[in-house]
């Protein structure tokens, strides 16, 4: 048995627990930030008045150029994460220097609204930009403007982020490691821990996660991703939080979400459910009344709060919603929209708030 550095009379029963909880001492208090304004809504509290925990949504800087948009966000959230500007696609331009305008103004607006921002994400196979890609082959110099990109994007937002994440999907569907440009030039997993340090050193506050998606629906990635967290922090990564993505359909069977985050939840570092969506797409004809759609997946988002609220405070880091409208989600362009027209988070496409918005604020409300 061990004790538990953060709480010393608390002993710890796992190997996992342990490293989480050395990691937690050093990671930043998540609520560093100033609480939200409470903005007391004529007729009801909003969302962000009454949640115990940080709630979230996506943003991009095209749709905040919608005055509508920008106010119920605004009214209902207390954190953003940018949706892509954030990301290397964004900021890496093609001649190698960076561009922070869209980044900029996305943080700008969550100061002018006193919310948190989270980042996303430092690194990701997905995206090679050109600056990269030609670098494709000549570790020395991959390995030197992956250095200078994260150092410098960590560092200017140094005090304005909450969070980062510093790696995003590493694990593939079957469960191994994926393996990208980033892994060719910079190593399987020492670019990974070198992210990790690196943003540490730009940011010492920010809570530095590793973030995932299908969590859920399959187990066996999800301890893969939970051993590469282990391996990962034994060489010294400091890894702050983890992220679980908690993209899932409406038929996804009740309890995958709650284990999911009971089981991310046992080392002891702070979760963030990072871009929470219900879909209505299903893999077959669905006939399905509206009605008992919505429902379904009321329940579900009833669930993933009620889990996250179920957690030590210290673990609760944020619950953020992947969209803010119907209309605005990813899940309505191609290629997912062949899947017939999606409803999968909180507001209507007119804004309105759907039983799943009422089933995330009774989950997270305060006590
Ligand atoms: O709107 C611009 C357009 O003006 C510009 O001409 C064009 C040039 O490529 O880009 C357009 O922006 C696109 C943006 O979505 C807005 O639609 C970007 O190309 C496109 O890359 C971006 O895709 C985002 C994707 O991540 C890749 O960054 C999606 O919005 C975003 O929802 C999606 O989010 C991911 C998470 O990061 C990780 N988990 C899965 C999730 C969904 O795929």
């Amino acid at each position: 048995m061990m004790q538990d550095p953060a709480f010393p009379n608390r002993e710890i029963t796992s190997r996992r627990a342990f490293l989480g909880a050395v990691l937690a001492l050093g990671s930043c208090d998540a609520t560093r930030f100033p609480s939200p304004d409470l903005e007391v809504q004529t007729g009801s509290a909003s969302l962000r008045d009454t949640a115990a925990v940080p709630v979230g949504c996506c943003v991009s800087t095209a749709r905040l150029r919608d005055t509508a948009y920008r106010d119920l966000l605004a009214r209902q959230f207390s954190q953003i994460t940018p949706e892509w500007e954030m990301k290397v696609g964004y900021i890496a331009r093609d001649d190698g220097s960076f561009r922070f305008d869209a980044p900029d103004a996305l943080v700008a607006f969550a100061a002018e609204h006193r919310m948190r921002v989270h980042g996303t994400t430092l690194t990701w196979y997905k995206h090679t930009p050109p600056a990269f890609q030609r670098l494709d082959g000549d570790r020395p110099a991959f390995r030197a403007a992956f250095v200078r990109y994260v150092s410098a994007v960590a560092g200017r937002y140094r005090g304005k982020i909450s969070g980062w994440d510093v790696v995003n999907e590493p694990v593939d569907d079957d469960g191994a490691l994926r393996t990208s440009t980033w892994t060719r030039n910079l190593g399987a997993e020492d670019h990974m821990v070198e992210a990790f340090q690196l943003a540490h050193e730009a940011d010492p506050d920010a809570v530095l996660f590793i973030n995932d998606y299908d969590m859920e629906s399959k187990p066996a990635k999800r301890a893969a991703l939970m051993r590469l967290v282990e391996r990962l922090i034994a060489k010294g990564a400091p890894i702050g939080g983890i992220g679980t993505q908690t993209h899932v359909p409406i038929d996804e069977a009740p309890g995958d979400i709650g284990a999911a985050i009971r089981d991310l939840a046992s080392f002891g570092l702070p979760i963030h459910v990072s871009e929470l969506d219900v879909s209505f797409r299903g893999a077959r004809l669905d006939l399905r009344m509206r009605e008992q759609k919505l429902a379904l997946q009321a329940d579900l988002a009833r669930e993933t709060a009620d889990a996250l609220m179920a957690l030590p405070e210290r673990q609760r880091y944020a619950l953020t919603m992947w969209g803010l409208r119907d209309q605005d989600s990813w899940l309505r362009s191609p290629p997912f929209d062949q899947f017939g027209v999606d409803h999968p988070v909180l507001f209507d496409d007119a804004g309105a708030p759907k039983p799943m918005y009422d089933a995330i604020k009774l989950g997270l409300g305060r006590s």
